[in-house]
């Protein structure tokens, strides 16, 4: 028998399966969005209510977390439906299981607000799948689901991420057809085992510009805080513009499982709506996919130049620790 669902209904189970993802309304109150956000500001250097001091800010900001809190306090019915689309908490990584305060916060730029045309989905420059940190496998553990809480009013036009649903199945393809693993290289994927000096020369290589010129469908996510948006793994999707210049602040937390997605479990009912929905975007009702090489996790640029960042910080107090002494 399948398991029983704590939290979905089957009206949004059925959603998941057809659009790739779901949003879970009030997921964590009003009050807590604000007491998380009340020092987002100071932490930024700037006046939310004064545009002329967002000059200094980039047009997304990604903070660092200072402090983290179990999902299932934090936001208790969107953990249960976490649990609902993963199979069970039996099967999700529990050190992965908890948000921190990781705001990436789009203030937009003065030229996007006086901006009259407003650039299409498919024109974006920032599609992607998340995951820079793993070789990705068609049933990677990794990144079990693409998590959106959200920590502010985001409407239409305002900076929101936009998904291009077909993307899922045009991802599940090309991973099923790559047992070998392939390597996020930004904007792409390239065959682990690849031996080109060029990698955009390898048959194998993938850019996800290109690809979502073949999607018809884009969806922005905007949203109330509190909100939190759960999305396959494998969806499509890229930071988009805030003409309006209200401060958009989301995270982008993983959710880990214990050990890799099944597509040929011996009961049906086994299945998770994510390995379902995996299975749909490929046609097919089980498929017995196998690795070639190893996993292994990766160091991306994003934490090497941070790396350099605390060494270069250490490095000039150590030198003005030195001068006064
Ligand atoms: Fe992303």
């Amino acid at each position: 028998m399948a398991r029983e669902l704590e939290y979905l209904d089957s009206e949004q189970v059925e959603r998941f399966l057809e659009q790739g993802y779901i949003v879970i309304k009030h997921a964590f109150s009003l009050e807590k969005a604000n007491e998380w956000t009340k020092e987002l500001w100071l932490r930024l250097g700037a006046d939310p209510n004064d545009k002329s001091t967002w000059k200094t800010l980039k047009e997304r900001t990604h903070l660092p977390w200072k402090k983290r809190e179990k999902v299932e306090t934090l936001a208790p019915t969107a953990w249960a439906a976490i649990k609902d689309l993963l199979g069970g908490e039996d099967r999700i990584n529990s050190e992965a299981s908890s948000w921190g305060d990781s705001f990436i916060v789009n203030v937009g730029t003065e030229e996007l607000e006086d901006c009259k045309k407003h650039v299409a989905p498919q024109d974006l420059d920032n599609w992607h799948v998340d995951g820079d940190f793993f070789v990705h496998f068609l049933d990677s553990p990794e990144q079990a689901l693409l998590v959106i809480p959200i920590y502010s009013h985001i409407e239409p036009q305002g900076g929101g991420t936009i998904i291009a649903p077909e993307g899922i199945d045009i991802i599940a393809k090309y991973l099923a057809s790559h047992p070998e693993g392939v390597l996020p290289t930004g904007l792409s994927f390239t065959p682990s085992t690849s031996k080109y000096t060029n990698k955009e020369e390898d048959p194998g290589y993938i850019s996800f510009l290109r690809e979502i010129k073949k999607c018809h469908k884009f969806v922005e996510m905007t949203g109330e805080p509190g909100d939190v948006i759960l999305l396959h793994p494998l969806m499509l999707h890229s930071a988009s513009k805030n003409y309006l210049r209200i401060p958009r602040v989301i995270t982008n937390p993983p959710v880990g499982l214990k050990s890799p997605f099944v597509f040929h479990r011996e009961n049906s009912d086994d299945y998770s709506i994510v390995e379902r929905k995996t299975l749909r975007a490929l046609g097919k009702d089980r498929l017995d996919f196998k690795i070639s090489t190893d996993r292994r996790q990766i160091t991306p640029a994003r934490v090497l130049a941070e790396q350099k960042m605390l060494q270069e910080e250490k490095r000039l107090k150590e030198a003005a620790t030195q001068m006064v002494s």
